[in-house]
């Protein structure tokens, strides 16, 4: 059964990518330094796929540690590469943090790999695209001026990937452009778990919704969109994690070289349809109010997915109000069954 190292695996997208490998045949290894996830969520996992996978605690900036590893795992196939610093705002008051933990760790896996036949997935961002000049977004639009130190850390990582497969040191490479990941399992075990006040919109919903927070501000009505507020391309996590399932398919299947895909949807949706999704779902009526603006947001930005669709031989299946459910009935699970 082919071995795929999955860095960053006990993270929201890790986790959700490990039980999508695990349905497809996969053997999925976790590797997570804990500093912005949860150790319970192994154990979560295990109550889904029915056994607890391999797991490895070490910080992929540290090489020796990563070499190690690699004595004892030695025939790993794949690797997703999810291990990353995410918050914008943080990476822009400690933006060395960012460079060294996001740069560092994949200096470190390509040169632990290097020259070997392993296919690499990595988690990029729709972030490189900043405002977009046209919309849907493709992925051949330009790369635009990183509008944070996070989302400049994924430009340069696609570069440096570029520069690999260039070199011949890294042979089979996907970079996949997230959107606006949201949702949760079915099952209600996983889930987005964010650490301390939820930077994105839809875990403060669902914590405002159970009473962990007060009132939701909308980061501005006045942007030139159908009912003012910013509109994003909101995927479910569980289709995310499907994507990642067909791009190691690709990759296994005599795939050479670097490319790059768009997982969205394909459809922007407004912050206020998000609030009014949620609403309708789950019958809660949210406490919200209209705030300024959100210094760095982008007005709209949503994917072009028909090059994902054609060549990954994907698409996403669930809609808003799917991902709406499934995150409340994760808040849900947490509130009654603490981690
Ligand atoms: C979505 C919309 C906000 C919170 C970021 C990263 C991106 C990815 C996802 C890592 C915006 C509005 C939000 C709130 C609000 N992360 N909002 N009130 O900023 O699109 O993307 O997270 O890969 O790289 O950039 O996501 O959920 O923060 O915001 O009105 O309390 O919701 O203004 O329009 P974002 P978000």
């Amino acid at each position: 059964m082919a071995k795929v190292l999955v860095t960053g695996g006990l993270g929201f997208i890790g986790s959700h990518t490990v039980v999508e490998l695990v349905n497809a045949g996969y053997d999925p290894i976790i590797i997570d330094d804990l500093s912005n996830s949860n150790i319970a969520i192994l154990n979560q996992i295990a109550k889904i796929i029915g056994f607890k996978p391999a797991f490895y605690q070490f910080d992929l900036c540290d090489a020796t540690a990563l070499n190690q590893f690699i004595l004892k795992e030695d025939n790993i196939n794949g690797i997703i590469h999810f291990a990353a610093s995410k918050a914008v705002g943080e990476s822009v008051d400690n933006p060395l943090k960012y460079y060294r933990n996001n740069l560092y760790s994949l200096v470190n896996i390509l040169e632990a790999y290097k020259g070997k036949d392993v296919s690499l997935v990595f988690s990029s961002s729709c972030t490189v695209y900043g405002q977009p000049d046209e919309l849907p977004v493709t992925e051949n639009a330009p790369v635009k001026p990183a509008q944070s130190p996070y989302g400049n850390t994924k430009q340069i990582s696609e570069e440096i990937l570029k520069d690999a497969v260039a070199a011949g040191s890294a042979k089979k490479v996907i970079s996949l452009r997230y959107f606006n990941p949201v949702g949760a399992h079915p099952s209600a075990l996983i889930g987005e778990l964010p650490i301390g006040t939820p930077q994105n919109l839809v875990p403060f919903i669902t914590q405002s919704a159970i009473g962990k927070r007060g009132k939701i501000t909308v980061f501005g009505d006045d942007y030139n969109t159908k009912d003012g507020s910013c509109v994003r391309d909101y995927i479910h996590v569980v289709d995310l994690a499907k994507a990642h399932i067909a791009a190691l398919n690709l990759l296994g299947n005599g795939f050479t070289g670097y490319d790059v895909f768009n997982l969205g949807t394909g459809q922007g949706s407004t912050v206020l349809e998000i609030v009014n999704a949620f609403e309708k779902v789950t019958g809660i009526k949210l406490n919200y109010e209209i705030g300024p603006r959100r210094a760095g947001d982008v007005e709209q930005v949503w994917g072009d997915v028909s090059k994902s669709t054609k060549k990954l031989n994907w698409k996403t299946e669930l809609n808003i109000e799917t991902m709406m459910l499934s995150a409340w009935e994760w808040e849900k699970y947490l509130a009654a069954n603490p981690l």
